[in-house]
């Protein structure tokens, strides 16, 4: 149910080029931007949450041709077989899907651009200068390094560029440079984290370029409407997904309710476009800008750059086939400082797996259900006088729901989740000390009053557990809420994060069931493979 904010917390990814079968680099964006959805959802907001693909340029083109079909068949093949199914691989709960070769998107980048036209910030001009296909960027040629023979490579995809001489449509770019100074300066938080931030600074102190916004040697894209000989540069058609799929030019009253965005995800890769062309594109057209740019780093698989041709992209299947979609997310938002680069190995995945998922919560769950059961007949008994261990639960319980929820705001999704995580050990290490199964011997009042508010204390702040890790680990939240039999509280989805760490919330009487195990233990001969395969 939408709470006091008036208008909705709107996220997106960048939206991804049907070349090629989608990498757990992309699904990083993807996982990350579920993450937030998910955590203001359980705030009690209305979210909206975007995601799509980028089908028009080149890039596409030469994938298409090399594929012996057409464009937009290779882009409904992969949408298709590849990028809508990797939504549920990685349970991914995105409101939208857009596609930018859908009309409720083609008719409003050339409504968007003929405005910009009209107001005399596009010009027709010649340009030359090296392009690399792949960023789909011209390039400065002091960017390029030497490759073998002295071709020069793209320094991000580390391929030959090509020289690119046209005579464009040009968008005035550079005069805007103090504006979006102004905006960094006015509005510290638009790009994020802080050495994305004076990354962006630096560049635009050193003037910008005006952009070439058109291309006539191929077709493969949005007609210009005032030339149609030309058709949009990929980019500056592709950032307008963000508004025509948040209604703009359609519906105004949902636009003035989700725009601007709150968090747009990107990767450090395509920065510039978001923080510098994105929203001087909006100034030009008098539309709001949004009211943050997050940029988080890349995946490394085993310490190397992923690479299609040297077989190192991974694909999200391969892991969530062994470990399940909730220890995917659970993997990367724990593991890696979101906003710093990061390194993906099968050897630590299953580490972390068996420490944290399988040993830590699931195990932590799974006892305390399988002791109400046997020790209360799966009744949660009232507490007695809670004491010191107790209180101290309490009391970190409290800290962590507001720091997790805090860090949230500042996209640390890491923090948010760590700080979970730590709270599980902390539980676990209140079990391990309180040894409820010796006190079990005991059956005195005090030695069931003391069993009762031990097993009590567990499953409460088990109850919080499934709320706070709810946006990272779905599908285990669920599972836990119903082992705690939680469900006399409320579904799990009305559960509020801000009123996660209040005390005393799961009723005693409640049915606790031990059911299957959370994270089941990955037999030993599927490490095996895994180390294998891992080199290691
Ligand atoms: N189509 C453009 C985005 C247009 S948005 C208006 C594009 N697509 S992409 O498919 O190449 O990349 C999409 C996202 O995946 C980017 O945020 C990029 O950073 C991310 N990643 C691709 N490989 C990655 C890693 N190895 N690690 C982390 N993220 C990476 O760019």
């Amino acid at each position: 149910m939408p709470d006091q904010r008036e208008s909705a917390f709107y996220v997106t990814t960048p939206i991804y080029y049907v070349t090629a079968p989608p990498s757990i680099g992309n699904a990083y964006t993807t996982v990350a931007a579920d993450v937030l959805a998910r955590w203001h959802r359980q705030r009690g907001e209305d979210v909206v949450f975007l995601t799509g693909t980028d089908e028009h340029g080149q890039k596409v083109l030469e994938a298409a041709e090399q594929n012996g079909v057409s464009p937009q068949d290779w882009a409904d093949h992969l949408v298709a077989t590849e990028w809508m199914p990797v939504l549920d691989i990685v349970d991914a709960s995105n409101d939208d899907f857009i596609r930018t070769t859908e009309r409720r998107h083609t008719v409003r980048v050339q409504e968007f651009w003929q405005t910009i036209h009209d107001a005399g910030d596009v010009y027709e001009g010649t340009y030359e200068g090296p392009y690399c296909i792949a960023c789909e960027e011209f390039k400065l040629p002091a960017e390029l390094f030497d490759g073998p023979d002295g071709v020069k490579l793209c320094p991000i995809h580390e391929r030959p560029v090509e020289t690119l001489s046209e005579t464009n449509y040009f968008f005035a770019l550079s005069k805007y440079a103090d504006r979006l100074l102004a905006l960094y300066a006015d509005q510290p938080t638009f790009v994020q984290p802080e050495s994305a931030r004076n990354e962006v600074v630096a560049f635009v102190k050193q003037g910008l370029q005006d952009l070439s916004i058109s291309r006539s040697t191929f077709a493969w894209g949005i007609p210009v409407p005032w030339d149609t000989e030309h058709v949009f540069y990929v980019w500056i058609d592709a950032l307008l997904n963000y508004v025509t799929a948040a209604g703009f030019g359609t519906d105004s009253e949902r636009f003035d309710r989700v725009w601007p965005a709150d968090v747009q995800l990107v990767g450090k890769d395509i920065l510039r476009f978001h923080a510098v062309i994105w929203p001087a594109m909006l100034m030009a057209a008098g539309v709001e800008v949004p009211r943050r740019v997050f940029a988080h780093g890349w995946l490394q698989v085993g310490g190397q750059k992923m690479s299609k041709s040297k077989a190192t992209a991974i694909h999200p299947s391969e892991i969530v086939d062994t470990f399940g979609s909730d220890a995917y997310r659970y993997y990367f938002m724990r593991t890696i400082t979101f906003g710093s680069d990061g390194n993906f190995s099968w050897e630590h995945m299953s580490a972390v797996y068996m420490s944290e998922l399988a040993n830590g919560l699931g195990n932590l769950a799974s006892r305390v259900t399988a002791m109400v059961g046997k020790y209360f007949d799966g009744i949660l008994p009232e507490p007695a006088a809670l004491t010191a261990p107790e209180r101290e639960l309490v009391e970190k319980l409290a800290q962590v729901a507001a720091r997790a929820d805090e860090a949230i705001d500042r996209v640390a999704i890491h923090e948010a989740v760590t700080a979970v995580a730590d709270f599980v050990g902390t539980i676990n290490g209140y079990v391990t000390e309180q040894e409820p199964w010796r006190v079990a011997k005991d059956d005195s009042d005090e030695g069931r009053a003391r069993l009762a508010t031990t097993l009590y204390a567990a499953a409460e702040s088990l109850r919080a557990v499934a709320v706070l890790h709810h946006a990272v680990l779905p599908k285990t939240a669920a599972a836990l809420w119903s082992a705690l039999g939680a469900d006399a509280i409320g579904p799990l989805a009305d559960q509020r994060v801000q009123d996660s760490g209040r005390w005393g919330q799961l009723p005693a009487g409640a049915t606790l069931t031990k059911g299957a195990s959370l994270f089941p233990r990955i037999v030993d001969e599927e490490l095996a493979r895994l180390r294998v395969e891992a080199g290691a």
